[in-house]
């Protein structure tokens, strides 16, 4: 994360902490936890004391006495129907504390994967770099998630046409099926600078981007290169990832790991961090200390058919 987004990220966790407390007390009772499982399953709309009394087996004050915490919360509303109160479980404020857990999960966990990559690099020097396409900001998102669990750059590619929700359908999903290239921004990309390059494209029409094609004809001192692969995609990557390890050992980079994100892993405010773990896990490293990029070792491959 860059300093400017940590000032930015520090008032909004002093914000919400305090509510999070309060939200984490009234659900952390067995009881309570109980009504915000009745009132979430219950289809009709319609329980009210008398009834969760009689399904928790508890009296209707201390029923109600539950209900005043949960609704103090903001976690459970109430509505008059006649003489009759019915209490359902509050949607929006159920959504905003899972926000808001969200984005202390991904902040103890970019903690957890700085620590992650200092353990497997073993303090080395290494210099990497992620470089990526992204059309509607998922693949940003992630590669975003990669630097700053691990502080290496980031370079983005952008069309030099930028597509529209149209033409991306229409032109784009044509030129992907060729494997052309997009023309792109920054024209050349020097990577003599790195060891290791992570390479991430959104699937189009089961191959890589046409703006990834160009990006790998842009590259400029990526022979013997180290790299990994990655795609993010709704859930059928096709051929995306071979294709885009073909295009790149045909400018002399090594392809040590393929990985494949759908539409379920990328929801994972994470999901750049669990990238980084695979790659780790796949040990591209191993092979970059023994000094012989280049030279056969097998792909490892992780796409889910
Ligand atoms: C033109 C176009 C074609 C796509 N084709 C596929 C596809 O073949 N398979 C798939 O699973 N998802 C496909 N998708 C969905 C994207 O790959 C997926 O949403 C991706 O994560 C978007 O990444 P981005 O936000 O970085 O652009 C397509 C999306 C677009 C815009």
């Amino acid at each position: 994360m860059e300093p400017d987004d940590k000032e930015n990220e520090c008032p909004r966790l002093s914000e919400m902490v305090p509510g999070m407390a309060g939200t984490f007390k009234a659900l952390g009772d067995h009881t309570r936890l109980q009504i915000i499982y009745l009132l979430s399953t219950d289809t009709s709309g319609t329980l009210g004391v008398s009834d969760l009394a009689a399904r928790l087996g508890i009296s209707q004050p201390a029923v109600s006495q539950h209900l005043k915490t949960l609704k103090s919360e903001g976690l459970v509303e109430s509505r008059r129907e006649g003489f009759f109160i019915c209490y359902t479980v509050n949607r929006d404020r159920i959504m905003q504390f899972r926000e808001q857990f969200d984005l202390m999960y991904a902040s103890v966990m970019e903690q957890c994967n700085r620590e992650m990559v200092r353990k497997s690099t073993r303090d080395r020097n290494l210099r990497a770099c992620v470089i990526f396409y992204s059309y509607s900001g998922i693949t940003r998102r992630v590669a975003e998630g990669i630097r700053n669990a691990s502080g290496c750059d980031l370079i983005e590619v952008r069309t030099k046409t930028p597509y529209s929700s149209f033409t991306a359908y229409t032109t784009g999903v044509i030129r992907s099926r060729k494997m052309a290239c997009d023309q792109i921004e920054p024209a050349e990309i020097d990577v003599s600078a790195y060891d290791f390059l992570i390479i991430g494209t959104p699937v189009w029409a089961w191959k890589p981007s046409p703006a990834i094609n160009g990006a790998v004809q842009a590259l400029k001192g990526c022979e013997g290169k180290m790299a990994v692969v990655f795609t993010t995609c709704s859930n059928q990557p096709g051929e995306a990832l071979p294709l885009l390890s073909k295009s790149l050992a045909d400018r002399g980079v090594r392809v040590m790991a393929e990985i494949s994100l759908d539409a379920e892993d990328t929801k994972n405010p994470d999901a750049g961090g669990e990238l980084l773990r695979k790659i780790i896990g796949a040990d591209p490293l191993r092979s970059l200390e023994s000094g012989t990029p280049g030279t056969g070792q097998q792909t490892i491959r992780d796409v889910k058919s």
